[in-house]
């Protein structure tokens, strides 16, 4: 039997007799004695076995390898004052032992160091490859710790401080509404119908509510076949809530109060509510974006106004043409940032034309207060029209202004690109920092150009503000998302329950009444028989806990993860299935590899 797991060994442990099982994290040769580093998930404690003192167990010590997988027994001792060692919790002790037992050996070269004594960098698609070993590391270990501790915090507020119930909701469902693309599930009982999984829970914990449910949670999988980043999964994992007869104020103050315990008991942290708000139109203008971090300030100054009948084509044009002007400053960047950087060929000019800029004007205000800038500007503003610009961006010398002119979208993006790059170039986010920020009122459509219509932003069942309802194509919604150092980690909404808006909401996406009954038919026919007002919202659990333990990747936050190619590197998924399956099913391929193409 197991008597303790070696991280947790102290000074306390001493004069103890322990039984540790766990695996050789290093195993060093000092001159004939042998020194066991031993690894389980609480962390490592060093065994000890010389031929003087243990002889018993000293044939055995010889023999092991990294990894091999022992049973250890033996006396915790005092280290001696020249083996101490501060950096390591069991640094205190070590164990002298008394045998041995070797549970199995490892036969393979191991693909790469598991120990992370001395943390060797492990290419990912190794560690992908063999997570399995990843997992032993401490990183890994820790992350998955954390994950724990997180939804073990989630249960207990909701459960037992709030009376939330968890109900499980079917994966194989039809389409659900949040606009990506369907992983679908073909029927062999019901020939050339599929199923689709589910791209959250929504549908149903909507109709939980009609059910009286009240309170709903789940930590849900959820699928979407999207393009992969940094921060998104295939299949990733919701928090997933919905309430019944709640104001917005309600929910927002729960949910507060729920990520506030979260950070409380998971890291000892405090944070202050309630939490800041902003509205999506005053995010986009101030930060060019609707989940800006907001660690530091570099806030965005629209010019649109001061610009808009100067002698300069590209300010004129833009905003001739709908768009704006708009000017990132930059306190002190004339010293940071050189002229190369933000010319054609420089890193800073690149972000912007990636973001869809066509170029990237300036203006430096030296330090003698002189101004220095691209000719096509100093040409065709007079003195005035400069004096205004500069004193609106709170100009001072060393400020360097970096404009964006064009579509407003565009401007949007390229602004809070740079502001991003800047910020971390110029060492301005206090890394330490939690900020949390609500951001409402988002607009309850957005124009589709490729489709030429108008779209949901969040769901076609979000609510409008009932002070926008007389145009609905202006209207904003009753939404929100919570988003932590430029992070989304959570949105929601409170819900449309009376069918005549619903109506209208599909009509203003250009849902037919047929269409949207053969989509949402159950659901709309659940809202004739007595729907309480109801709202919610999902965390994106894999992202929160990416931030909760600093990784850069969502990934260093999933046990197993896919790739950017939604591949498992473990597992090889996808991969070819028997053709016999596929005729049980009625399904064939149309695929033709490129090199086949004619
Ligand atoms: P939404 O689509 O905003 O809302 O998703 C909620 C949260 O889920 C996370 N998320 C993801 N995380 C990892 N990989 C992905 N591909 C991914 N996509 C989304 C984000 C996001 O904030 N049904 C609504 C919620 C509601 O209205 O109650 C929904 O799913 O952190």
């Amino acid at each position: 039997m197991r008597t303790h797991y070696c991280g947790i060994l102290r000074a306390t442990h001493i004069n103890t007799t322990v039984t540790l099982f766990g695996w050789v994290d290093r195993r060093r040769d000092h001159g004939g004695v042998i020194f066991i580093d031993l690894r389980d998930r609480s962390g490592v404690v060093q065994i000890v076995s010389d031929p003087e003192r243990t002889p018993s167990s000293y044939g055995q010590a010889n023999g092991l390898r990294n990894e091999y997988v022992v049973k250890v027994v033996g006396r915790v001792s005092q280290r001696p004052g020249d083996s101490l060692n501060p950096r390591l919790p069991t640094g205190e002790v070590e164990i002298y032992a008394e045998t041995i037992d070797l549970l199995n050996g490892v036969n393979k070269p191991l693909p790469f160091q598991v120990s992370t004594a001395d943390a060797e960098p492990v290419r990912e698609d190794l560690r992908l490859r063999y997570r399995y070993l990843d997992l032993r590391r401490q990183p890994m270990a820790q992350n998955l710790q954390i994950r724990h501790r997180v939804v073990r915090a989630i249960r207990r507020f909701l459960e037992d401080q709030e009376g939330f119930i968890e109900v499980e909701t079917p994966v194989l469902t039809r389409s659900t509404p949040e606009g990506a693309r369907d992983y679908l599930v073909p029927s062999r009982v019901n020939p050339a119908e599929w199923y689709a999984l589910p791209q959250s829970p929504q549908l149903f914990k909507q109709l939980l509510m009609v059910g009286g449910i009240d309170r709903y949670y789940q930590i849900a999988r959820c699928f979407r076949d999207e393009d992969l980043r940094a921060d998104r999964q295939p299949e990733f994992t919701q928090l997933d809530m919905e309430m019944s007869f709640m104001s917005q104020d309600e929910v927002l103050a729960l949910n507060e109060a729920l990520v506030a315990h979260i950070f409380k008991t998971v890291q000892h942290i405090d944070i202050p509510r309630p939490f800041p708000r902003l509205t999506y139109a005053a995010a986009l203008a101030r930060y060019g974006t609707d989940k800006p971090d907001t660690r530091y300030g570099l806030e965005l100054v629209e010019v649109s106004d001061l610009v808009k009948d100067c002698g300069f084509k590209v300010f004129a044009g833009a905003i001739a043409e709908g768009g704006m002007v708009k000017v990132l400053p930059i306190a002190a960047g004339n010293e940071q940032i050189s002229n190369v950087r933000i010319k054609p060929g420089g890193d800073l000019f690149k972000i912007a034309t990636d973001a869809g800029a066509r170029g990237l004007a300036y203006i430096r205000v030296r330090q003698d207060g002189a101004v220095d800038t691209i000719g096509a500007i100093k040409d065709n503003l007079n003195p005035d029209q400069l004096q205004q610009l500069l004193h609106r961006c709170g100009a001072q010398p060393g400020h360097l202004l970096l404009f964006g002119a064009g579509p407003t979208a565009t401007v949007n993006a390229t602004l809070d690109r740079l502001r991003q790059a800047v910020a971390r170039d110029m060492h301005l986010i206090p890394e330490q920092s939690l900020n949390l920020l609500w951001v409402t009122d988002f607009p309850m459509f957005e124009w589709n150009a490729e489709e030429q219509r108008l779209e949901a932003l969040h769901h076609p069942f979000t609510a409008p503000r009932p002070e926008d309802l007389a145009d609905l194509t202006t209207a904003r919604a009753i939404a929100y998302d919570l988003v932590l150092n430029g992070y989304e980690i959570g949105g929601g909404s409170l819900r449309i329950y009376q069918p005549d808006i619903q109506q209208r909401v599909f009509d203003t996406i250009g849902l037919s009444p047929a269409a949207a009954q053969d989509k949402f038919g159950f659901l709309l026919e659940a809202f004739e028989y007595g729907t309480p007002p109801h709202g919610g919202i999902a965390y994106g659990l894999d992202r929160l806990v990416m931030l909760m333990t600093g990784a850069s990747s969502i990934r260093d936050a999933i046990a197993f993860p896919k790739t950017q190619q939604a591949r498992c590197l473990l597992t090889q998924a996808p991969a070819d299935v028997d053709p016999q399956q596929l005729r049980e099913l009625y399904v064939t391929s149309t695929y033709v590899p490129p090199d086949r193409e004619s």
